[in-house]
């Protein structure tokens, strides 16, 4: 059987015992903020365990897309040092939602595993949850597996859990046992055959948990309403031991990418050694690159963006370690797509995108690279100089985290230069910042918040929105909180937060801020400072009483500021506009990554490669103002979110849709999904203008614009700019230009004429010094005050009093800006005898400050610009006595 034949032979089984087929689900988990990745297949039904959403179907199989490259299930360590572990992997499985459980689940893997495919009894192995007699038995009365090879592990092995939240419970494994030939670890000396003992002889195939579980953000363990099935086979093992391969790198899966690899790197694949190591390590990452890009993640320096670069990164170091120097990983995508794209469509979606995203990601590391090696070899020479045998941590993080230069080639050039590293510095240093990582990570955080919101408001029916057609609505106050507390009544000066049964007021989501507006009603009247609302659809207007008092009950006109409104319509609109232009000038690799809409501008963020030239900028400023002018009607409609898809409305990765969704088309231009508010005709944008675009991460970059009455005044006030610019320099608005170029020359003659005049002062000035030199036991003294001199101007008239004299001491003193500047200067023949720093220094503390620095020069400050003369008298007299 071929891969694709065995897939669909086990969605076939289940099928026929009435599974219902779903397809896999993006790498993103969708509305899942808990996790980086999806890990495995349960995570699409993870709201059916916790009964949030009723099951389509009470049986379901599928094939699921995985990654487990971060968090709970990590398994990038083992990748390519053996043969079974992956980043991107398969996984098969089926569930049952609150219908059979343990027995069938167990048997229905049984009969599969041995009636079907007709794998050895003999050689079939089964674990179960130490205290779960149920599963026990069930192994040992119902199906004829040899009674000595069912085992009990505890919680370690045997009771999964998907992350540090979520549904959870006791599971039961079916392992394989390869034969001993599969063990190369059998001659080390600690080493045991076995189930769970980290032999590579026995391994998992097919793991069966029993959820009735959920954990929650503070560790505990709660009973669920329904007991569940969810299990997870990894296809690739499946595939290997059906095929009868030793690994899963010979089996069709990973076949045509070895032998491509063979070809580009001409050397030919074995199992042993560390270039076998690499070939399997290149095949693992670039299945994981290429799927992960098309499920629309785009190589970055956080998050999801950066594990892709990480493993895009380490496939070409070890495509380095083949002596692949160009790059080659964007040639291999195309095999992954050719291989894969029959079981998974997407990746042929957009295949030349994620080719480029590949290549470009490719070329930027190398240059990386490039830069890299400069700066290490500085760090080297400086280290070197230094005579330091030993680069420090920090030097050694900077280069890894700062330039992506990856540490073991830090390593490698270390060595070759007889240099050692700080290694726990540099732990040190990791350590700190996966810590800021995983803070920075919303995850479990935000979780706990959001529990905490959906406690708070579990008693009180989601809010029903109106304000897609109206602005006021008359409605019912149906809770007040104040500070998270229930209260009935809320007096006048007080800030609380108000529900209502509907509400025009839109709760900020989706980038668009919330509404304010006002609340009255026959007791008082509350301003709306803000709106907001919960993932459970309750929608939270953040008030503050003004006159009277709100009550419980009370009957409300809510009436949002429909002025702000409208400027937040307008530049909502916008952002699809500019999306769908920017699609057009710059291609079809731009994608939304965030975005801000309020009313005084917009923000958004997309992928892009690099900087946008001016020239595109206006470009498509133009076009969208193109189209505003074209006055487009602008719809709304509700549709299933499969038809959405099919037509091709944009959506954003990981945002969860519900089943119905809203569409916003602009007929020709752009069709997204969204549930934001927008104006009805592109023509009352009025007009849009950007005022800045930049990069906010790698491959993101950020474009902001102003649209409606802000455009207006902007390009009202630049004129007021103009007009005033002109009248200062007492020209005309059309002379400008030229009337400045004018200026600049001017200033430039000017400035060289200062520097003529300057020169000669400093020359009358040096002449005039050497005349007022007094002599005190035979050294020359030359004390001074100048007037109007930076330092930069004493200090080379020092210099050029002590080319003129070989035993002296210069003490010169100017004010600038209101206070005294100083420097001192002894010349090498006097010195130790005299030190300049120490000189100055007592002198500048005469003049209310201080200074110092070297023997031969050194400078202070002070603040009694009037005392100048006075104590720069007393000086001589200070020599005198340093001479005795
Ligand atoms: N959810 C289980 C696993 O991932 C089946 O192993």
């Amino acid at each position: 059987m071929n891969q694709f034949e065995i897939r669909q032979h086990f969605i076939d089984f289940f099928k026929e015992k009435h599974h219902l087929f779903v397809p896999s689900d993006s790498l993103i988990p969708r509305g899942d903020k808990t996790l980086l990745f999806t890990n495995a297949g349960m995570n699409q039904f993870k709201d059916i365990f916790l009964n949030q959403r009723k099951p389509p179907s009470p049986r379901i199989v599928n094939s699921q897309k995985c990654m487990r490259v971060s968090g709970k299930h990590n398994d990038l360590e083992d990748v390519g040092r053996d043969t079974y572990h992956h980043t991107f992997f398969e996984m098969l499985g089926n569930w049952s939602f609150g219908d059979y459980y343990k027995k069938e689940a167990i048997l229905f893997a049984w009969e599969l595993m041995t009636a079907i495919w007709q794998l050895p009894k003999e050689k079939l192995w089964a674990t179960y949850y130490k205290d779960d007699e149920e599963a026990r038995q069930i192994w040992a009365d119902e199906t004829d597996i040899n009674q000595k090879q069912i085992l009990p592990f505890d919680e370690k092995d045997n009771f999964w859990e998907m992350g540090e939240t979520g549904p959870c419970g006791p599971c039961s494994e079916i392992h394989i046992d390869l034969g001993s030939d599969f063990c190369h670890l059998r001659n080390e000396p600690d080493h045991h055959c076995g189930v769970n003992m980290n032999c590579p002889r026995f391994i998992e195939l097919w793991n069966l948990v029993f959820i009735q579980y959920n954990k929650d953000g503070q560790g505990t363990l709660s009973p669920l309403p329904y007991k569940h099935i969810d299990t997870g086979m990894g296809f690739e093992r499946l595939v290997a031991v059906l095929q009868g391969k030793k690994s899963n790198y010979d089996t069709d899966i990973f076949r045509p990418l070895i032998s491509h690899i063979e070809e580009m790197s001409n050397t030919p694949y074995g199992q042993e050694g560390q270039h076998n190591v690499s070939m399997r390590v290149i095949a693992d990452h670039i299945r994981a690159v290429t799927f992960l890009i098309s499920d629309g993640i785009f190589p970055s320096n956080e998050g999801r963006g950066y594990v892709l670069r990480r493993i895009l990164r380490r496939a070409v170091r070890h495509g380095k370690l083949l002596e692949l120097t160009e790059p080659f990983l964007y040639q291999l995508a195309s095999t992954c797509i050719d291989t894969m794209a029959a079981a998974y469509p997407e990746l042929k979606e957009d295949p030349n995108n994620t080719i480029l995203i590949i290549k470009k990601e490719e070329e930027r590391f190398r240059q990386t690279l490039h830069r890299g090696l400069f700066i290490l070899e500085g760090m080297i020479e400086k280290n070197k100089q230094a005579q330091k045998s030993v680069l420090s941590g920090q030097d050694m993080f900077l280069l890894y985290d700062t330039y992506g230069f990856p540490s073991d080639l830090t390593k490698e050039l270390l060595e070759e230069h007889n240099i050692g590293l700080d290694e726990s510095g540099f732990q040190e240093a990791m350590a700190l910042q996966k810590a800021k990582g995983r803070s920075s990570w919303e995850g479990t955080e935000r979780l706990k918040q959001e529990e905490e919101l959906a406690r708070t408001y579990q008693d009180i029916a989601p809010t029903v929105f109106v304000g897609y057609q109206q602005v006021s609505d008359n409605s019912n106050v149906i809770a007040l909180f104040l500070e998270g507390q229930p209260i009935d009544e809320a007096p006048s000066g007080m800030t609380v937060e108000c529900l209502l049964d509907k509400t025009p007021f839109y709760g900020e989501a989706g980038g668009q801020v919330g509404d304010i507006g006002l609340l009255t009603s026959a007791t008082g009247s509350s301003q709306v400072l803000n709106t907001t609302r919960t993932p459970q659809g309750h929608f939270i207007h953040h008030i503050k009483v003004e006159q009277g008092t709100l009550s419980l009950g009370d009957t409300v006109t809510a009436k949002i500021d429909t002025q702000r409104r409208d400027d937040i319509r307008r530049n909502h609109t916008s952002t699809h506009l500019l999306h769908a232009v920017l699609r057009e000038i710059l291609g079809d690799h731009v994608r939304q990554a965030g975005s801000l809409v309020s009313p005084d501008h917009f923000r958004f963020d997309f992928t892009h490669f690099e900087r946008i030239s001016q020239s595109d900028l206006v470009l498509i400023e133009r076009e969208i103002n193109r189209l505003i002018l074209a006055n487009i009607d602008v719809h709304s409609e509700t549709t299933s979110f499969d038809t959405a898809v099919q037509e091709g409305a944009m959506a954003l990765f990981d945002e969860k849709y519900a089943s119905e969704v809203r569409m916003i088309r602009i007929p020709g231009i752009s069709l997204e999904l969204c549930g934001g508010t927008h104006v009805h005709k592109t023509g009352d944008i009025g007009l849009l203008k950007i005022r800045h675009e930049g990069g906010i991460a790698a491959g993101i970059r950020r474009i902001e614009a102003i649209t409606g009455k802000k455009a207006h005044s902007w390009i009202v006030h630049l004129d007021q700019e103009v007009h005033e610019i002109a009248s200062l320099l007492k020209t005309s608005e059309d002379r400008l230009k030229q009337k400045i170029s004018c200026v600049l020359i001017q200033n430039k003659e000017l400035e060289k004429e200062i520097v003529i005049l300057r020169n000669s002062i400093m020359k009358n000035e040096l002449r005039r010094m050497m005349d007022e030199t007094v002599e005190i036991n035979g050294i020359k003294v030359v004390i001074n005050h100048l007037h109007h001199m930076d330092t930069n101007d004493l200090r080379s008239l020092c210099d050029q009093v002590k080319q003129k004299i070989e035993r002296a001491i210069i003490i010169l003193a100017s004010e600038r800006a209101g206070k005294v500047i100083m420097v001192a200067a002894v010349t090498a023949a006097l010195i130790p005898a005299f030190h300049a720093g120490k000189l100055v220094n007592q002198i500048a503390r005469m003049l209310g400050g201080g200074g110092g620095g070297r023997a031969d020069f050194a400078q202070a400050g002070g603040k009694f610009v009037d005392k100048i003369d006075e104590v720069l008298a007393e000086v001589p007299d200070l020599i005198t006595q340093l001479v005795k």
